[in-house]
């Protein structure tokens, strides 16, 4: 029963109102598997159980996350102060384009590129311009640099990108940054860089410290299990990490996720066998994919992407009754989480199906 009888009159933002609600991947029956948010299908390791249950509760978190930063610049090689942590990588996002875009601004991003990219840039107040993908599902880096203006004040970079798992080349990511005004803030999300083995594309730890208007995004939630605790970090120039701090909303870091992180670092060897494990599935089930017909793209993150096109429901309602819960994307394609080893073989024989269906693919 609704306690309002009347939707309410308070004005809100035109530009907000014009945002789609937000869908999180949804939630999988019983009898199927949820491969809609790129999620990491292992079980919490004990480490992080244990590094959880010491946080107390009943205190305010260290709202710096000062030993987790050192922790991260040590593991970087810079100062703790080149050091921001946030609660999830996408919390970084929207501090930073707070602190640098407005109305009248721009942020230049990629489509398809992460789904919440046209979300922050509208909730600061900026436009947005988002360039299309090449016909081989890659960021169109000339077109990106094309569209700087003086109005532009970010631009979003996603590798491996989400949702078509493909990868900017360090080549291509350096042409970039000699050619954009040094006050335009470049972010290099690499929110799967640990499932990303390939030595052509950049990488980060190669790149940091470079350029005095690039910010590197990480994140403990996709190889590191740690999606449900909301714990991300960026490395980067002191100064736009001052002001990234200032748009936050305080203390917004727990202490569970500080100790869980840090646990994470310490047991790195341990996680990053379990990245390696999916790794191996993903490459196992791209050559499959491609053994079936698929033009899917050469994935580099811990999913794969099927361009369905126009045939996309159709596509999805065979895997859905196949038991597999995919990201959908309406006329462009399906994003498949690669985690259980269970899940591999009804997810071949669904792509099986669609392709036996004649769908695009
Ligand atoms: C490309 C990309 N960046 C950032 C994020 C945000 O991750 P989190 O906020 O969990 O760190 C995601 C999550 O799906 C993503 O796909």
């Amino acid at each position: 029963m609704n306690l309002y009888e009347h939707e309410s009159t308070v004005v809100i933002r035109p530009e907000i109102l014009s945002l789609p609600a937000y869908k999180q991947g949804r939630p999988a029956p019983a009898d199927a598997f949820k491969l809609s948010s790129n999620e990491n299908p292992f079980p919490t390791p004990a480490w992080v159980t244990e590094a959880i249950v010491e946080a107390n509760v009943g205190r305010y978190p260290e709202s710096t996350s000062r030993v987790l930063r050192d922790a991260l610049a040590r593991e970087w090689g810079c100062d703790t102060d080149e050091v921001i942590v946030g609660a999830g990588s996408v919390s970084i996002l929207y501090q930073l384009i707070q602190a640098v875009a407005g109305p009248g601004d721009n942020v230049i991003f990629a489509w398809r590129a992460f789904e919440a990219y046209p979300w922050i840039s509208t909730v600061a107040g900026a436009d947005c311009i988002r360039i299309p993908n090449t016909p081989d599902h890659r960021h169109d880096l000339e077109s990106m640099i094309a569209a700087v203006t003086p109005r532009t004040r970010a631009i979003l970079l996603c590798t491996p990108n989400n949702p078509t798992g493909t990868g900017i080349t360090s080549d291509e990511f350096h042409d970039l940054m000699s050619r954009v005004p040094e006050t335009v803030l470049v972010i290099l999300d690499e929110a799967y860089a640990e499932f990303s083995h390939d030595p052509d594309v950049v990488c980060g730890k190669n790149v940091k410290g470079q350029y005095s208007n690039l910010v590197i995004l990480r994140t403990f939630s996709k190889a590191f299990g740690l999606a449900g605790l909301r714990i991300g970090y960026g490395i980067g120039p002191w100064n736009i990490f001052q002001a990234a701090t200032s748009t936050a909303i305080p203390m917004v870091v727990t202490e569970q996720a500080q100790h869980a992180a840090l646990a994470v670092l310490a047991h790195k060897d341990e996680a990053m066998a379990l990245v390696k494990e999916i790794c191996d599935r993903r490459d196992a089930v791209w050559t499959r994919l491609i053994d079936q017909g698929w033009t899917t793209p050469k994935p580099h993150g811990n999913f794969v992407w099927l361009p369905t096109a126009e045939d996309t429901d159709n596509a999805a309602e065979i895997l859905e009754e196949g038991g597999i819960i995919a990201r959908v994307f309406p006329g462009d394609g399906i994003r498949v989480t690669i985690a259980e080893p269970e899940s591999v073989e009804p997810f071949l024989a669904a792509t099986a199906r669609i392709i036996a269906a004649d769908m695009r693919h």
